[in-house]
């Protein structure tokens, strides 16, 4: 093992420098994290109160073991879109600690145009039962949803991906063991209604929960019956008569106690110790803030981000000498032993085969991989077309893809191009994925795009006999530049679920930590590779 890093001068201008840019970034980060932590309008919170309801974040709090972590899921899913009005996108999830296990919560936020689902609902809680499957963990649906959000109907009801696969999902969990209960605080309507139909037992609260099909204006208009809510479809029908529901609560914090007594039923595995001892980094993680330069032209000093995070700033390097615009090595955080790669410049032919070799040797091992991203892409050039970089990033890519152990995706700096699918991008099956506030990703960077788009303009013109003048070149590229620079912040990727959080540097390694402990108590996989072109 070799020790990394080295102190900072936290007095220094370039130390100062970086750490004002990074308030900067974080502020923004943490205006958007409140507004999705309010959640609906007062008007509207204030009216939920008013029918003897929790709000969703105080549901949680009372289904969790006291004083344990929650590791959120797409908290910021949704920011400034759908005219800014869907905080959280109407959905609260993530993982915690009940009776000693781990369970993914997902609570329908009803503050939220009625806790009904927008597309961006229905991607977050797939991507939710995605990793309760991934790592085999109980999944507790706190409902409280007025079902499709309908104006939106043909983005969220017919296709592979919307509605269907979350009662699909239920299902299938279900079939592999994975507990699914419900419980039902709220409405449940239509399509709704399958959520907790589906699940392996469901706990119906009195006076405010409904399960029905179709509610009561429906029902007069297609039958002709005048019925009211809770003769329709409330908790006593439902435990009573119909058995569509199993347990009746007498209020909110009886139904969630009823879910924690489901949960401590004999089962699926507790929370377990590290294999390891936990050593904190000989260097403080506090410090990662003011190692990130500024200026994002200047290089992130790859070691020095490996000293804050890894335990006791200890490595086992990988052919450290060869490949060396990729850092690739083993060593633990929070006590989990993990293989970790992180950019320190461009991917080269070298750097993606050795890539790939780490990656088969970390599978053979069993030992869960960690990407740092801090990458432009894949060197061009005609000699490094001719040596084959197109066949050696295949390579890394194709490692990637198919090795089954368990794969966290941090984005530290940017993120571009094939260099940030072949660190394991979204696309490559990460279990957790997370951005820096500073952090950036897109297809290249806006100057490059904006450069290939008027070279294409330029060439088109010249086919016709026309000129493109340097100013009209100009004009052409800002629109560009512009939206390349505000479509890949951390921000935008975490408001479109292409991430599942973003997270202060210096939580970087806790955050790790957990991921890695739900991974380490899942069933391992085994891993087959593709054929490797050489
Ligand atoms: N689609 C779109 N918008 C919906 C909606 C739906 N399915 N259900 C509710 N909303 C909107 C309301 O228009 C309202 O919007 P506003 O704040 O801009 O006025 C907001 O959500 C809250 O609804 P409201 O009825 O005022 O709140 P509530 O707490 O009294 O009742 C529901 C919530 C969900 C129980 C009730 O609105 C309802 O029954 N909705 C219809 C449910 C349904 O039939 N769904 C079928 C889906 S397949």
């Amino acid at each position: 093992m070799a020790l990394l890093g080295s102190p900072v001068r936290p007095a220094s201008s370039e130390f100062t420098a970086n750490l004002a840019q990074h308030r900067a970034f974080s502020q923004q980060v943490d205006s958007a994290r409140s507004s999705a932590i309010a959640g609906g309008s007062n008007q509207a919170r204030d009216a939920h109160g008013a029918r003897n309801k929790l709000l969703p974040r105080q549901r949680i709090d009372a289904v969790l073991d006291p004083a344990t972590p929650f590791l959120e899921i797409g908290q910021l899913a949704g920011h400034g879109l759908y005219e800014g009005g869907v905080p959280s996108a109407g959905i609260i999830t993530g993982v915690g600690i009940v009776e000693g296990r781990p369970c993914m919560v997902m609570a329908n936020d009803a503050t939220v145009k009625g806790g009904t689902y927008y597309p961006l609902t229905i991607r977050k809680q797939i991507r939710a039962q995605t990793i309760a499957r991934e790592n085999a963990l109980p999944c507790l649906y706190l409902v409280d949803s007025g079902g499709a959000f309908l104006p939106l109907q043909e983005d969220i009801f017919p296709d592979e991906n919307h509605f269907g696969k979350i009662f699909r999902n239920i299902a299938e969990m279900s079939a592999l063991g994975i507990r699914q209960v419900a419980a039902v605080l709220g409405s449940c309507t239509a399509g709704g209604a399958y959520i907790p139909a589906m699940c392996d037992e469901t706990v119906i609260v009195e006076g405010n929960g409904t399960i029905y099909l179709g509610g009561p204006h429906l029902v007069q208009a297609a039958t002709g019956e005048v019925v009211d809510h809770q003769s329709l479809g409330g908790a006593d029908v439902h435990t009573r008569m119909s058995g569509v529901a199993d347990h009746y609560a007498h209020d909110e914090l009886h139904a969630l106690s009823l879910v924690r007594d489901i949960v401590a039923r004999p089962g699926p595995a507790r929370i377990a110790k590290p294999p390891l001892v936990p050593v904190p980094p000989k260097y403080d993680p506090a410090e990662l803030q003011g190692l990130i330069p500024a200026n994002p032209k200047q290089p992130i000093p790859a070691r020095e981000i490996l000293a804050r995070i890894l335990d006791g700033s200890e490595i086992a390097m990988y052919r450290e000498r060869y490949g060396a615009t990729l850092l690739c090595g083993t060593g633990a955080i929070g006590g989990y032993p993990v293989g970790v790669l992180i950019n320190d410049g461009v991917l080269m032919s070298e750097s993606a085969q050795k890539a790939a070799n780490f990656i088969q040797l970390c599978s053979q091992s069993g030992i869960p991989l960690v990407f740092l991203h801090n990458v432009s892409g894949f060197m061009v050039g005609v000699s490094h077309e001719q040596g084959g970089i197109a066949k050696d990033g295949a390579k890394m890519v194709n490692a990637v893809s198919t090795s089954r152990v368990p794969k966290f995706s941090v984005i530290v700096g940017g993120s571009y191009g094939a260099g940030a699918y072949a660190m394991c991008g979204r696309a490559f099956g990460p279990r957790l994925m997370a951005m820096w506030p500073n952090a950036r990703t897109s297809v290249m960077g806006g100057e490059q795009a904006a450069t290939v788009l008027a070279l294409v303009r330029q060439e088109q013109l010249a086919r016709k006999g026309q000129r493109f003048t340097a100013e009209e070149a100009e004009a052409f590229k800002q629109p560009v530049r512009e939206s390349y620079a505000a479509q890949s912040t951390a921000l935008h990727a975490a408001s479109r679920l292409w991430v599942d959080a973003i997270i202060d540097p210096a939580d970087t390694r806790a955050w790790l930590a957990m991921g890695l402990s739900l991974a380490a108590a899942s069933p391992p996989q085994e891993t087959r590779f593709g054929v490797f072109r050489m």
